[in-house]
């Protein structure tokens, strides 16, 4: 019998999509079949596809990656989001035209969870995120001012990694909440698209605050918007620290 083998130590595999095979991913020499198309639909196992992130996922982070049960209700949610599935998201209130807000503790895998769900879809190229630390944002902005602001502005799908640990913003002696500036900017420039447009400038976030906390940093303006920008998706409060 041949066995697969993933070296997980080679960053370089990358996740293909084969026409020929709609529902097969590949990864390295081990082809990994998450759906079944039906009636043009491709229908998701979760349980294949918790098989395919976890090998990915320790492609991408090591060994010691594994999906935890106690995550699968969570990514469940998830797995709904990135394969739009527009049935259940319903069911779960989740709107496909919105982003998704990670929160939970830190260390619960929250980063690692937003840079492998596009994994599980190859073919959608607006789900490929660009993960941009709000922390560098601040750093870039302090270095450049306003122009950070504008540049976020576009319609690309970032995940703005972390928020709510970023420091205030400082330009030319100038204060300001950057991160609360770019979101209100991006909710203008969404707002003004078609609906059908907005689900490809959807963007992302994780972050360790709950609602109230974001509220008192950055204010009812930028939390009401974050609502219409966003599907709060969150790890219990009580989800352990993954770090080994
Ligand atoms: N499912 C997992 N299995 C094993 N290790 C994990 C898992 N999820 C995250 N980790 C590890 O735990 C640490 C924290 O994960 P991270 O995604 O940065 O957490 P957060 O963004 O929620 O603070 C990282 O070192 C990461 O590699
Ligand atoms: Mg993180």
């Amino acid at each position: 019998m041949t066995r697969n083998r993933i070296n997980a130590t080679d960053m370089s595999i990358e996740t293909t999509y084969n026409p020929k095979k709609p529902g097969t991913l590949i990864l390295g020499a081990s082809e990994f079949k998450v759906a079944d198309l039906r009636d043009d639909v491709l229908q998701y196992d979760f349980k294949a596809s918790m098989r395919f992130l976890e090998a990915k996922g320790k492609i991408l982070f090591g060994r010691h990656f594994k999906i935890h049960v106690e995550d699968h209700e969570l990514l469940y949610k998830l797995v709904t989001y990135f394969i739009e599935d527009k049935r259940v998201a319903n069911k779960f209130k989740i709107d496909l035209n919105k982003g998704i807000l990670l929160s939970g503790p830190v260390g619960c895998g929250k980063t690692t969870l937003m840079r492998l769900l596009p994994h599980l879809v190859p073919h959608k190229r607006h789900y490929q995120t660009s993960l941009m630390p709000c922390r560098n944002i601040v750093f870039g902005f302090n270095n450049l001012g306003y122009k950070i602001i504008e540049d976020y502005a576009d319609n690309k799908p970032y995940c703005f990694d972390d928020l709510g640990v970023e420091p205030i913003g400082r330009h030319y002696g100038k204060d300001c909440n950057v991160m609360g500036e770019i979101l209100i900017t991006r909710y203008d420039v969404i707002m003004n698209q078609k609906l059908s447009h907005r689900a490809q400038s959807r963007c992302h976030i994780t972050t360790n605050l709950n609602s109230n906390e974001i509220e008192n940093r950055y204010g009812e303006r930028v939390r009401s918007r974050m609502r219409e920008l966003f599907n709060l998706i969150s790890f219990s409060s009580v989800s352990k620290d993954k770090r080994g």
